[in-house]
């Protein structure tokens, strides 16, 4: 016995979130063939990709196979076409300027929210929104940033800042100094967000605390109300603090087919052991070109098919379907009684669970009675007990007949 392994590791919970569902759902379709189940747990997508998308997608991979327009190798932070869409299309329209160098296109914000705790010591003070993305925890987990978890649920030295119905979903400002801290807005999972007056208190707290701030923006394009930040760098002073994580999954149905981009500042700094300063991007610079090889060609040119008239048309028209889906969840819910959040501005709309059920025990009363799949609220952290997400992202006839099913539940709940 020689090779030993990374023992972090043990201290993850057995199971991702979503691979734990899959497994129950499975075993009981299996067990109950005739059940026509609904699932609306994983946040993923499923309107097809844009026409202009699809078409220029094709384009790409047939100059892939001639030799004259074929491409090897490209760089790894994007090519300069789909970055100069994403400074000029995403960001200037919003008074923010950014410098080719700061934009990094990767194969999505899941990696690189995985991923970027790398480039910081294993010593510094994580805080994380609760409940949360699982990745951001995990990820903190394996490098060994946590410790173990507590009975409570809390890995020890994580710093967690609750999101209830009690605070309204506003995470208060640590008491503690911390170093990171992720924060998702719209909120995965509880669909809630900030004002831009509740998100420049995290920035001025960044600036106060030489703090830097992760932002995943992932699901920006859902935001329907004025006041609310589509980026952190409408704030004042955010580039001193903050890195932004995008995404063309939920926007433009990339899920499967993989394209993000990830904001990092010229600004932003970080220190040795000595206080001597680096810039974070060319930290993450040299973590990329050494780990990652670059998007493929054909699916950053699809990216860039998204920033066309026709793609910001047809974009739009898959956010209003997906945001229909949510009105109608949202409208349901409540009639039958339900405590409801979220769903407005994020295709996600958060349930406090009924008759103090907790979050497994509505999962498995929704799976036997309705067929439909929601995800726990407890599988996003320990504030999330008593909660449960549903997501706006099935299609428009499923997202009705789960509605009438629950409907018809309403003498349970
Ligand atoms: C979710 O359901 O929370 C999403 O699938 C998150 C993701 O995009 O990875």
């Amino acid at each position: 016995m020689t090779v030993k392994i990374n023992e972090n590791y043990l201290l993850l919970k057995s199971n991702y979130i979503f691979a734990e569902i899959n497994q129950r759902v499975e075993k009981y379709s299996k067990e109950n063939p005739e059940a026509h189940v609904i699932r609306m747990g994983i946040g993923d997508v499923t309107r097809p990709l844009p026409q202009a998308v699809e078409s220029e997608f094709i384009k790409a991979v047939q100059e892939m196979g001639q030799p004259e327009t074929f491409h090897g190798y490209g760089p790894e932070q994007g090519y300069d076409f789909l970055i100069n869409q994403i400074i000029e299309k995403d960001y200037k329209p919003r008074g923010i300027e950014l410098e080719r160098s700061e934009v990094f296109v990767s194969d999505g914000a899941k990696c690189d929210t995985g991923n970027i705790q790398e480039i910081f010591s294993l010593d510094n003070i994580v805080a994380v929104t609760d409940p949360v993305y699982p990745v951001y925890v995990d990820s903190n987990v394996m490098a060994g940033r946590t410790g173990p978890m507590g009975d409570n649920g809390r890995y020890q030295k994580l710093v967690y800042l609750p999101c209830t119905e009690e605070n309204s979903f506003v995470p208060e400002l640590p008491q503690e100094k911390v170093d990171l801290i992720y924060l998702c807005f719209p909120n995965n999972p509880t669909g809630t967000t900030l004002t831009t007056a509740q998100l420049k208190e995290w920035v001025d707290y960044a600036q106060d605390n030489n703090s830097i701030i992760l932002f995943d923006a992932a699901y920006e394009s859902y935001i329907t109300e004025d006041d609310i930040p589509h980026s952190i760098y409408e704030l004042e002073g955010a580039r001193e603090v903050a890195v932004e994580f995008r995404s063309f999954s939920k926007n433009a149905g990339f899920t499967g087919t993989r394209c993000a981009f990830t904001i990092v500042p010229e600004e932003l700094e970080g220190y040795d052991a000595q206080g001597k300063a680096f810039k974070l991007n060319s930290l993450w610079n040299r973590r990329q070109t050494t780990k990652f090889n670059g998007v493929s060609y054909p699916v950053q040119v699809a990216a860039q098919a998204v920033y066309s008239s026709e793609g910001q048309r047809e974009i739009k028209e898959n956010v209003d379907y997906y945001m229909n889906n949510a009105t109608i969840i949202l409208k349901s819910l409540k009639d039958v009684g339900l405590r409801v959040y979220g769903g407005v501005n994020s295709p996600y709309i958060w349930i406090k669970t009924p008759k103090n059920m907790d979050s497994w025990q509505f999962f498995d009363l929704l799976l036997n009675k309705s067929h439909l799949v929601g995800t726990p609220g407890v599988g996003f952290g320990p504030s999330g007990e008593g909660y449960f997400r549903l997501t706006a992202f099935n299609t428009l006839e499923n997202t009705r007949e789960a509605m009438k099913r629950i409907t018809s539940l309403q003498e349970e709940i």
